[in-house]
């Protein structure tokens, strides 16, 4: 009789996991504000303010942007219209180059070809999954313009060297923060290191307005022109006493709405609370995981790692199985689990076929092909492993589900080596 639940031995989990977001009596009565107040929107009633948002919006950019620490904070209806207004905002021209990981979700990297400007990809380091300072000299060329550093999972990037980078050839940073609202750097919150930065409100997200995002940034230029950019490009001019439908520059319809503000509030008030319960959630599996010989996870000692996702690298040479029949094994267990992220965005068609129009008028020359980030492409093939659900509300005794699915697939392993 084998022991293992892929086998047909008894699980070590029956239930599902608890269910995410957390939907309280806050955000209920936030919604319902808003729609007693009959503004969902309010951006276009009258000239002047309204411009910038209604009563909800501008409350929750405040509130975000005192919560980041940054003096401005512009509220879009996603982090990848955010991340296109961002793109538009620090400079980048169309045909110039952005460096950006492969590891990462699409957005990153496709909010440059929105601009019709160049993602270049460069390869990230094998224990925090970020762009690895020491290649991006190898990827820069005299048309690089910015760079997009992820802080992916919640773990911030080396900032202080990619800084130094980005300094000596001028160029402006953008830091994606969309997984890691509240993590700091040295003591630093992530998005107030670059030029500006961008953060997600996506229902997964560790706080969350359905869907929604914000742009952080000390420049008031930056955060005029995003805007702009989010207000279908139109001039903001706040002594206009009748609205002049003036068209200054190409911009898009990215405003979020009254409802998603009011939710973002309700949130924002949680977030350092939720946080914490990630962080005691999966100190305990790390702790718990620690003598796995085979399994490593790492989070830098000067940072404060959000954990959006929890994540480890497998050495299949020391456990013995494949990365694959071993997922598959917890995963029967009862356990969400996950061998790799996103393929190496350059593997995809839009890349390897340049299927947009930004590669017309690009003067430079970028490859995408295989082996152009090989350790995305073995993280992502051989080593990584996520767990997405160490998050509130889930609780201590769901996390020892997940240790004990573990350990028994790797006390067990002989049935899976033997099938
Ligand atoms: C790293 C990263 N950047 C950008 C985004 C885009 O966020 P949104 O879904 O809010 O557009 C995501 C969403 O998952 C993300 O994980």
């Amino acid at each position: 009789m084998k022991k293992l639940a892929v086998f047909g031995g008894s699980k070590t989990r029956e239930n599902p996991f608890p269910k995410y977001p957390i939907i309280t009596q806050d955000e209920k009565n936030a919604v319902l504000e808003v729609l007693e107040s009959g503004n969902l929107s309010t951006f276009i009633a009258s000239p002047g303010e309204q411009f910038l948002g209604g009563k909800k919006i501008r409350e929750f950019e405040n509130k975000f942007a005192k919560y980041i620490g940054t003096k401005f904070a512009v509220a879009f209806n996603s982090a990848t219209s955010a991340l296109h207004a961002a793109v538009v905002a620090v400079g980048v021209r169309p045909g110039e180059e952005v460096i950006v990981p492969p590891y990462t979700f699409t957005s990153t990297a496709t909010c440059v070809l929105m601009h019709n400007a160049i993602p270049v990809f460069s390869d990230i380091k094998n224990d925090i999954y970020c762009l690895d300072p020491k290649k991006l000299e190898n990827v820069r060329t005299n048309l690089t313009r910015a760079v997009i550093p992820v802080h992916l999972f919640g773990h911030p990037c080396d900032m202080d060297e990619i800084i130094e980078f980005a300094s000596k050839h001028d160029l402006k940073i953008i830091e994606d923060c969309a997984q890691a609202p509240g993590a700091e750097y040295k003591g630093k919150k992530v998005g107030t290191i670059g030029d500006c930065g961008i953060f997600s409100f996506q229902e997964t997200k560790n706080m969350m307005t359905g869907e929604g995002g914000m742009l952080v940034t000390n420049d008031e230029g930056i955060a005029k022109a995003a805007q702009m950019v989010r207000n279908h490009g139109e001039m903001i001019n706040l002594a206009e006493k009748i609205r002049s439908y003036r068209s200054e520059i190409l911009g898009w319809g990215y405003r979020m709405t009254e409802l998603e503000a009011a939710i973002g509030i309700a949130q924002l008030s949680k977030l350092d609370s939720y946080n914490e319960h990630r962080i005691k959630l999966t100190s305990y599996l790390t702790e718990k995981l620690k003598s796995v010989d085979g399994i490593k996870h790492t989070k830098y000692d000067f940072v404060k790692h959000v954990y959006y996702v929890y994540s480890f690298s497998y050495d299949v040479k020391k456990i013995g199985i494949t990365r694959e029949k071993f997922c598959e094994a917890v995963r029967a267990e009862g356990i969400p689990i996950y061998g790799g992220y996103v393929k190496p965005l350059y593997l995809n068609p839009l890349y390897l076929e340049k299927r947009a129009f930004a590669y017309k008028h690009h003067s430079g020359t970028v490859k995408y092909e295989k082996g152009i980030c090989p350790v995305a492409e073995s993280l992502h093939e051989n080593e990584l492993i996520m767990i997405p659900i160490c998050r509130p509300p889930a609780t201590i005794d769901d996390m020892e589900d997940i240790v004990n699915a573990i350990r028994k697939v790797i006390e067990n392993k002989d049935e899976l080596l033997h099938e």
